[in-house]
């Protein structure tokens, strides 16, 4: 058991980075999925689902240290609860490293915030099941990732006008920094809450979304919206910022590699 380290979200945006640091490390991986696949890399993968709680038991059998990195839409606290009884009823207590979000646990989330950040609440549920769960753990909270501001610009610059939150701002991370860190902290002891981990600059919303219309070549107007409710005034104060940015690569250049290239 001493090897062994199981990876939940292992195909995801995140996992695919960190597992094959985790195996250069020397280290036995096993990634938990929803989709059959064949082992590679050295790497094995077992099929099983953390919401329905199918597969748990045998993904987590002989794990020393057990990532957390999977996430869906909603059903992340009911997730994560499978993964602790599963994790907790093993011979000994697996290190538990969970992936959270910055902010989470200074977000009220009220009124239409239920809706517009139910995902954020789920998350913060999550690390609670995490830090609640007797096991010994890490939580790594980390800003929004370019690939995710990314997604967010593509998808909203298919309106021939594109709606914004004033006063919000970002701090977008590279996913592969998160991953360099989130190995250390996986390949360590359990350090308890580790310092949030977040990009290089800070902007707001419209001028991630300028710079993104810049790259891609596209010209879309912009509409300032200013959104109702405690949630989003936690926003416009700042709660998903921090003030422990990384030196990792910056916006402009991931936005040069993923899109100018194109
Ligand atoms: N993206 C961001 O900006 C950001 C910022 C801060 C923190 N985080 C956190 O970092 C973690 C990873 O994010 P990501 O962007 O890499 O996610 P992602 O690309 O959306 O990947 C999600 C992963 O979760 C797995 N998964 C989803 N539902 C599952 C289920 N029911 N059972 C088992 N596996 C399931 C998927 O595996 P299969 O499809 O193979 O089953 C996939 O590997 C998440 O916890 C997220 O909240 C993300």
């Amino acid at each position: 058991m001493d090897n062994l380290i199981v990876v939940t979200g292992g195909t995801g945006t995140l996992g695919r980075l960190l597992v094959p640091r985790l195996r250069a490390a020397g280290r036995g991986v096993r990634v938990l999925t929803r989709k059959a696949r064949p082992p590679e890399n050295g790497v094995t993968y077992v099929t099983g689902d953390l919401v329905k709680d199918e597969g748990v038991d045998a993904a987590v059998q002989g794990a020393s240290v057990v990532v957390h990195c999977a996430s869906d839409y909603s059903g992340d606290a009911e997730a994560t609860r499978n993964l602790v009884r599963a994790a907790s009823a093993l011979p000994w207590a697996p290190h538990l490293v969970f992936v959270s979000i910055v902010g989470v646990e200074r977000l009220p989330i009220t009124g239409l915030g239920r809706l517009a950040f139910k995902y954020l609440g789920e998350k913060y549920a999550a690390e609670r099941v995490v830090t609640e769960s007797g096991l010994p753990w890490t939580v790594l909270r980390a800003t929004q990732f370019h690939d995710l501001m990314l997604t967010a610009a593509e998808a909203m610059a298919r309106l021939p006008v594109l709606p914004y939150p004033t006063g919000f701002a970002f701090q977008p991370v590279e996913a592969n920094d998160v991953a360099a860190r989130l190995a250390e902290l996986a390949l360590g002891d359990p350090a308890g809450l580790a310092p949030d981990i977040g990009g290089p600059e800070v902007f707001t919303m419209a001028d991630l979304l300028r710079s993104y219309l810049r790259a891609a070549g596209k010209r879309r107007a912009l509409l300032p919206i200013r959104m109702p409710g405690r949630s989003a005034r936690a926003f416009r104060a700042g709660v998903n910022l921090t003030s422990n940015g990384s030196g990792g690569r910056t916006w402009e250049d991931f936005l040069a590699e993923r899109v100018g290239a194109k």
